[in-house]
């Protein structure tokens, strides 16, 4: 429905948000220039993207506004206490609304562009980050609808990876990015890295550009890059293959790398 009925005055009534992100952290401050800058401080600003930052340490109880505590069980560091994360996450609800809720935590399962897809269709997320050396089971088991992980490395909290989905989620959100067609084309290669790239100046520190770029034959062009985003595929990152297997012309492709 468009914004321009009569009646509808959208300086009365705003646009809603496509995309609305609630962060639940102990380390707002982390958030604040990464949603500042570029492209999703644009779509931030313009109210296009909503960010809303909830701290579990202004929940927390005593003087001392406690988080976490010692494992039970024993063992080295501490662990986010379940109590002020629920209360963190029961507030930004009550006051606008319930979001898919997702725990950072490296044991999650292994985040993609696919899933970054699926959280840009929901409207509203949230991320829960952990710190310490881990959350309380009962936050995962009570209120996390999944537990997502960026990758086989550890972080010493969730903040990082919790900008990584956003970021990931946001650029996917119509209207975030500059140039419309990028999302396009990516999808369109879909299970290949991106072929290399190059701009002015035509040769830097004794290094030039392939010819077939500066041709003009634009059917060429794009052939070459589906054959070097197959080689780079190959040399870096042979699992994709499997995922997605070789079409007819990357098998003739191979066969024309594997002369090269
Ligand atoms: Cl989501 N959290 C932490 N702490 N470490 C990670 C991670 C998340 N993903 C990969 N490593």
């Amino acid at each position: 429905m468009s914004d321009d009925r009569p009646g509808s005055n959208p300086a009365i009534r705003p646009t809603p948000p496509r995309l609305s992100v609630e962060i639940v952290t102990l380390f707002p401050e982390v958030f604040t220039s990464f949603l500042q800058a570029s492209l999703l401080g644009k779509a931030v600003a313009s109210g296009l993207i909503a960010v809303e930052m909830t701290n579990p340490r202004d929940f927390a109880p005593g003087r001392h506004r406690q988080v976490d505590d010692s494992p039970y069980g024993g063992g080295p560091g501490m662990v986010l206490r379940p109590d002020p994360v629920a209360a963190a996450i029961d507030d930004a609800e009550n006051r606008r609304g319930r979001a898919h809720r997702l725990l950072l935590s490296p044991s999650g399962r292994l985040f993609d562009q696919k899933w970054a897809a699926d959280l840009a269709a929901r409207g509203r997320i949230m991320l829960v980050c952990g710190r310490y050396e881990g959350v309380d089971e009962r936050i995962a088991e009570l209120y996390a609808d999944e537990s997502v992980s960026i990758g086989d490395y550890v972080l010493s909290g969730g903040e990082v990876a919790a900008a990584v989905v956003i970021e990931a989620t946001a650029r996917l959100v119509p209207g975030v990015l500059g140039c419309g067609e990028s999302v396009v084309e990516e999808s369109f290669s879909a299970g290949r890295l991106e072929f290399p790239q190059w701009t002015r100046p035509p040769v830097f520190r004794g290094l030039g550009v392939p010819e077939v770029l500066l041709s003009g034959d634009h059917a060429e062009v794009a052939r070459w890059r589906r054959r070097e985003a197959l080689r780079r595929t190959l040399s870096r990152r042979p699992d994709l293959i499997g995922l997605h297997p070789l079409t007819e012309e990357e098998r003739a492709m191979l066969a024309e790398l594997e002369g090269t």
